[in-house]
């Protein structure tokens, strides 16, 4: 087997290290807005937002005033299968994204007849950027005896060449169900969760070579360090996490089912191992909690992230302003393509239901 690996993943971590340099270079952080201007930027999104019928849907990594607005106005906060199934039902004819590419080309794909708008179109993904269609295609054609299953975190070309489109939430439940038809499955992009499913389930799996740039970042090291600090805290980690980091979790999951998990816990602290954003949403929910993130090798230098998905970073209020106002960052999918990536989307959701899924990890 050709193994999409060692040399691809290192150039890839290269480019991931440049693109998001590059970005980084060019886009200034959004201006820190006053109170007045907040307020005044937010009451011109509602007014937009009534009158177009559109709605906000955004995710936990977002900043927390599109956050705030989502719940607020109607909208939506969650984690990636469920903006998709936010997305699919409400009857929005516009459905602003706030989040990366792949979240709205999803909506778009599931939900063909409303304007997807996001705040801004650069919004990629590393997993996303480092599962090029033509190679994976390639690589699919060389195993064809297996199920090919995709992170929702992939282009919509890439998922019009799978069988199943899985987040983190259903990802375990879905190989399961996999392996007990006796399948054997081409899994990708991302090969740290790939190998917490195939660890977990002992699916037969042959992996793609990706990783998360932040949640790579996440050091085991650090972690027990902290947890001698704090003996009795939880350790919660997403499974983009290295499997080191996988292991000394006390329960793995998406990014809703970490926030479940924080709030039914009797624990009063955690480490918590994804991107800080997510720390609205859980001081929300689990008030009088304490939530800190997991070490990565954010002291020094070497630091991509420190925690911050970049992309996720490029949502602002200015930029979905600008965006609903002139209906400006339109997401588009090619309508063959969007027709094939549409059967294994509307195959999760549908799993989703059928199988009234919870939460799925180790809590
Ligand atoms: P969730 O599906 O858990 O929200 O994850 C999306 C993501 O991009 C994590 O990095
Ligand atoms: Fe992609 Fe990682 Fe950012 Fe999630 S946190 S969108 S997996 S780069």
């Amino acid at each position: 087997m050709p193994n999409p690996s060692t040399t691809d993943s290192m150039h890839t971590l290269a480019s991931d290290q440049e693109i998001v340099r590059q970005y980084l270079d060019r886009v200034n952080p959004p201006e820190q807005l006053s109170e007045a201007e907040r307020r005044q930027l937010e009451s011109q999104i509602r007014e937009l937002m009534q009158a177009r019928n559109a709605r906000l849907v955004a995710h936990y990594y977002t900043d927390s005033l599109l956050q705030d607005l989502a719940d607020d106005s109607g909208g939506f906060v969650g984690d990636s299968l469920e903006m998709a199934r936010f997305g699919r039902d409400c009857d929005a004819d516009i459905l602003m994204v706030a989040g990366v590419r792949f979240m709205g080309e999803s909506a778009k794909i599931l939900s063909p007849g409303k304007k997807v708008l996001m705040p801004t179109l650069e919004a990629t993904c590393s997993l996303d950027i480092a599962c090029p269609i033509d190679r994976f295609a390639a690589f699919c054609d060389e195993h064809p005896d297996r199920t090919v299953v995709v992170y929702a975190n992939t282009s919509a070309a890439v998922k019009a060449r799978s069988d199943w489109v899985v987040t983190s939430s259903i990802a375990l439940d879905v190989v399961d169900h996999l392996m007990e038809r006796g399948e054997k499955i081409i899994w990708a992009p991302d090969k740290h969760l790939g190998a917490y499913i195939k660890k977990t389930t002992g699916a037969d799996m042959l992996l793609w070579d990706a990783a998360c740039i932040v949640h790579e970042e996440f050091k085991v090291r650090g972690i027990k360090d902290m947890l001698k600090l704090y003996p009795e805290a939880a350790v919660l980690a997403h499974p983009e996490s290295p499997d080191a980091v996988l292991e000394v979790a006390d329960m793995i999951g998406s990014t809703s089912q970490i926030i479940n998990a924080a709030r039914s816990l009797p624990n009063r602290d955690f480490i918590v191992a994804t991107d800080q954003g997510i720390f609205h949403k859980l001081q929300q929910l689990a008030p009088g909690k304490q939530f800190i993130i997991a070490p990565t090798a954010g002291n020094d230098a070497t630091c991509r992230s420190c925690a911050n998905c970049p992309w996720m970073g490029m949502n602002s209020l200015q930029a979905l302003y600008s965006s609903l106002l002139d209906e400006t960052n339109e997401i588009t999918v090619d309508a063959v393509i969007a027709r094939q990536a549409m059967v294994p989307l509307q195959r999760m959701l549908d799993f989703a239901v059928e199988n009234k899924l919870q939460i799925h990890g180790k809590a």
